[in-house]
């Protein structure tokens, strides 16, 4: 499957099989998170592989009510919890202080390209993920003992889709996009 089949048939994936996933394919999938740009190639980011039930539906149970990834946390065979070291992405190289205006936020960037690859490669090997961000982080870095200087950013459950849902509708190009000058619709 080439880059543009993957990224035009992805989907969020909120039901799964429960097919088991063996450890040579999710390996596989973070190895393309792990090949992602990154600030200063720092790679801030770290991954927890959850097979646990227990975990799985405690995990599940850190999501705000009437999150629609709930029972997919639960359910999925895997679950991935996405992490950052804090205090490197977007950091100048002697830690002296932020590189940007933008302060310490980068690490979310660099994280969510990171998940971005492992998702479209997931895809790309018949598996679903969704991200999930709607959760009670610290409930959750409590459940997982994530250490000080640590966060997490996002999880995803990972496993054999039921179906592939309809794509959802995206803006066009001509509502999104600007020449020139913030606005400058026309080129
Ligand atoms: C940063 C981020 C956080 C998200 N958090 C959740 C979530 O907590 N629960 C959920 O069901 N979907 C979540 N989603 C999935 C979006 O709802 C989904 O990507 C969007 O509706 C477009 O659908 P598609 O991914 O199938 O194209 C999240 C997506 C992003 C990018």
């Amino acid at each position: 499957m080439d880059v543009m089949e993957a990224i035009k048939g992805r989907r969020s994936i909120r039901k799964y099989k429960p097919d088991p996933v063996d450890d040579k394919t999710v390996e596989a999938v973070l190895d393309a998170a792990r090949l992602a740009p990154s600030w200063a190639n720092t790679q801030c980011w770290r991954f927890i592989v959850v097979r646990d039930a227990e975990t799985k539906r405690k995990l599940a149970e850190c999501l705000y009510p009437g999150n629609s990834a709930t029972i997919a946390i639960e359910q999925a065979p895997v679950v991935i919890i996405a992490c950052a070291k804090l205090g490197e992405a977007g950091f100048l190289h002697d830690h002296s202080g932020p590189a940007t205006s933008k302060g310490d936020i980068w690490y979310m960037f660099d994280v969510a390209t990171a998940m971005s690859q492992l998702m479209l490669a997931a895809h790309a090997m018949g598996l679903g993920t969704v991200h999930v961000g709607g959760f009670k982080i610290k409930k959750a870095e409590a459940l997982l003992g994530i250490p000080e200087g640590f966060t997490i950013v996002e999880m995803t459950p990972l496993g054999y889709p039921v179906d592939q849902p309809k794509a959802r509708p995206r803006k066009e190009l001509g509502e999104i996009v600007f020449y020139e000058k913030f606005g400058n619709t026309g080129k």
